[in-house]
C-alpha cells in the first residue's frame, strides 16, 4: 500500500477490506487483535482474540468466546469495547471502539457452533468448569451442552495509524468520515 492510494475517501474502504479479509487469512496479522474491556473495579483488562466477522454494511466485528469467561461478565456490565490491531506488513495499528452484545443463543450463535462442533476447538466450548476455574485435580469434566458466546461489537470510532518512513499518518474514522490527526 503506498502512502499517496490512501485518501480520505478511499481509507474507510481500505481498513474495512483488511477486516473483512483477516477472518479469512489464517497468517493476516489483523485476525488476532486485542480486545480491551473495563472490570468492575475500572481496571483494563487485555486479552487476545480471533476475528470471526467483520461486516462493513451493519459496522460490526464478531469474535466467538465462553459465555462464563470474565470478559463476557465484564461486557454485560459495561459494554464499551476496544480492539486493537497491528499489522507489521501493512503498518498499521487501529484501534476500533464501540458497544459490545454478548449473544448466547439466536441464529448467529447456532450457525457458530455449526462452525466449530466439528473442529478441534470444540472442546474450548465444552468444559464443564467455567474458564479461570482453580485446576484442583479433578478429571477434566466435560459440559453435555455448549458454551459457545458470539460477541458483536458496533463500532462507532477507528483510530488509524501508519507508520511509514515517508512521514507517519493517523485519521479518525467515524463510518464514511475521515479527520486526519497528528500522528
Ligand atoms: C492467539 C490467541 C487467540 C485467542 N483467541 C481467543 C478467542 O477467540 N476467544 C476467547 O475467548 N479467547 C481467546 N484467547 C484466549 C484469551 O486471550 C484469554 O486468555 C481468555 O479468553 C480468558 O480471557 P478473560 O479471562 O479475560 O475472559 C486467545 C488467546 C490467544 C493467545
Amino acid at each position: 500500500m503506498t502512502v499517496t492510494a490512501i485518501t480520505a475517501e478511499t481509507l474507510p474502504t481500505l481498513v474495512w477490506q483488511a477486516l473483512q479479509r483477516a477472518p479469512l487469512d489464517k497468517h493476516h496479522e489483523w485476525r488476532t487483535p486485542v480486545l480491551a474491556t473495563v472490570n468492575a473495579l475500572g481496571h483494563a483488562q487485555a486479552r487476545t482474540v480471533v476475528l470471526r466477522q467483520a461486516a462493513r454494511d451493519s459496522g460490526t466485528l464478531s469474535f466467538f468466546t465462553d459465555a462464563r469467561s470474565p470478559k463476557c461478565a465484564e461486557l454485560r456490565a459495561q459494554p464499551r469495547a476496544t480492539l486493537l490491531f497491528w499489522s507489521a506488513r501493512l503498518g498499521w495499528q487501529l484501534r476500533a471502539e464501540g458497544t459490545a452484545r454478548v449473544m448466547t443463543d439466536g441464529p448467529a450463535v447456532e450457525a457458530a457452533w455449526a462452525r466449530v462442533r466439528t473442529s478441534p476447538a470444540a472442546g474450548d466450548y465444552l468444559s464443564a468448569r467455567p474458564p479461570g476455574h482453580v485446576l484442583d485435580g479433578d478429571a477434566p469434566a466435560t459440559a453435555t451442552n455448549h458454551h459457545l458466546a458470539v460477541v458483536e461489537i458496533a463500532v462507532q470510532a477507528m483510530d488509524w495509524l501508519m507508520l511509514d518512513r515517508a512521514g507517519h499518518r493517523r485519521a479518525r474514522i467515524e463510518g464514511t468520515q475521515v479527520q486526519w490527526l497528528v500522528p
